[in-house]
């Protein structure tokens, strides 16, 4: 039986033993469906544009059209990070842009004009061709809010996409708040895009940002939400609990970042709220205290880059890959390598995956649906 809100509404402040025993609760539900083998994913990260319509006051990746540093990655670029990432070893190709920067910035619609491409997203489709054409890799698209027809145009090029919810709060919407004046961020949206990749049979990632302002409850409510909409599609294969991080020079710089024990009790919620199926995935370079999650019923590490760095956080390096692996084990359970589209989706891709995309997803994965395995000592 999954935890309801109404349950969860008691643990805002689990502490002590009462934390212990929650995160107990979390582990055996994780061990049950998941036993100890702890996943993730070995990725490159492109950051296809850093322009935005939307000025969410914690993103620490958005660049204003202004700025030197705003760009769209060319074909060129983006197709020599992937080799890069394809020489050592990696599988998935993750792309995390900006959403719609031409709809607000001329700036934007003329680089997208120089380049011959009507739309972010239009170009995002054909870099993913670019890939899937050119190297072995999986391309995840992480593009925000998507209608319809663009996830029809994207999901033969990718195997799996994603978005954060992020919240389901629209109090986070108000003036002043950091959702303020996103119109990708009302979670109207949010929840929509979730619901359009179910109804046309994605894999898909979402996750909450905690710590941006959102009250214990906003936060129970974002969970049965995402909940909600597995149980009508069954597409979510991941939920990501990601700790907001302070930056120098964003709107949020002295906002106070989730405390280790949040992150515990928000990770032990979600794995005893959410149907066991679906995997929960936290950062591990996002806290220097990550193995920890270990005990709160967590089973993915998430993408880690041998290659790029986390262009959303890039002051925090990500671990070494032997590293993670070695204190995987040390907590007593394994790490293994998986592909961005999880086992259960490949099991059933006459609905989850494009047939273009099968024979070659296929050729990558052991007979459990998870990554062929490279040699950690050699690819590290
Ligand atoms: C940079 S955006 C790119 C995709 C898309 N624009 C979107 O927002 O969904 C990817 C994710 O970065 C995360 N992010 C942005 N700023 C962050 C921060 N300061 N700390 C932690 N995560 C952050 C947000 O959760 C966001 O969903
Ligand atoms: S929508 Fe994504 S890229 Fe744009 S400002 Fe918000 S978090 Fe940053």
């Amino acid at each position: 039986m999954s935890m309801t809100t109404t349950q969860a509404m008691a643990f805002e402040t689990a502490d002590g033993d009462a934390l212990r025993a929650l995160m107990a609760g979390a582990t055996a539900r994780r061990r049950a469906q998941w036993g100890d083998v702890i996943t993730y994913s070995r990725k490159v990260f492109v950051p296809l544009t850093n322009m935005c319509r939307d000025t969410c006051t914690y993103c620490s990746f958005v660049e204003h059209p202004d700025s030197p540093k705003a760009n769209f990655m060319t074909p060129d670029q983006v197709l020599a990070t992937a080799r890069k990432g394809q020489e050592q070893g990696c599988k998935e190709l993750l792309f995390s842009l900006g959403e719609r920067p031409e709809l607000r910035y001329d700036k934007a619609r003329a680089a997208l004009d120089r380049l011959g491409y009507e739309s972010t997203n239009h170009y995002l489709r054909a870099m993913c061709e670019l890939v899937l054409t050119q190297t072995t890799l999986l391309p995840h698209v992480n593009a925000g809010t998507l209608n319809g027809a663009e996830i029809d145009m994207l999901r033969p090029v990718s195997a799996s996409m994603g978005m954060m919810l992020e919240t389901v709060s629209r109090r986070l919407t108000r003036k002043g708040m950091p959702h303020h004046a996103c119109p990708d961020k009302v979670p109207t949206q949010r929840l929509r895009t979730l619901e359009r990749a179910g109804e046309r049979g994605v894999p898909f990632t979402t996750g909450l940002l905690i710590g941006i302002g959102e009250t214990w409850a906003e936060r129970v409510e974002s969970l049965a939400a995402i909940n909600a909409a597995h149980l009508r599609h069954g597409h979510i294969q991941e939920v990501i609990i990601q700790n907001f991080q302070q930056k120098p020079g964003i709107v949020m710089a002295d906002h106070p970042e989730p405390d280790l024990n949040d992150m515990l009790r928000t990770l032990a919620v979600a794995r005893l709220m959410l149907e066991p199926e679906i995997s929960l995935q936290a950062p591990p370079n996002l806290s220097a205290r990550h193995m920890e999650y270990l005990n709160a019923g967590m089973n993915d590490w998430g993408g880690i880059s041998p290659v790029t760095i986390d262009f959303i956080n890039p002051d925090h390096e990500w671990p070494e890959i032997q590293t993670l692996a070695a204190s995987t084990q040390t907590a007593g359970c394994e790490l293994v390598e998986r592909l961005t589209i999880y086992p259960r989706y490949l099991r059933r891709s006459d609905t989850f995956l494009d047939p273009s995309l099968r024979t070659r997803i296929a050729a990558m994965s052991r007979p459990d649906g998870l990554a062929q395995q490279q040699c950690l000592e050699t690819m590290a």
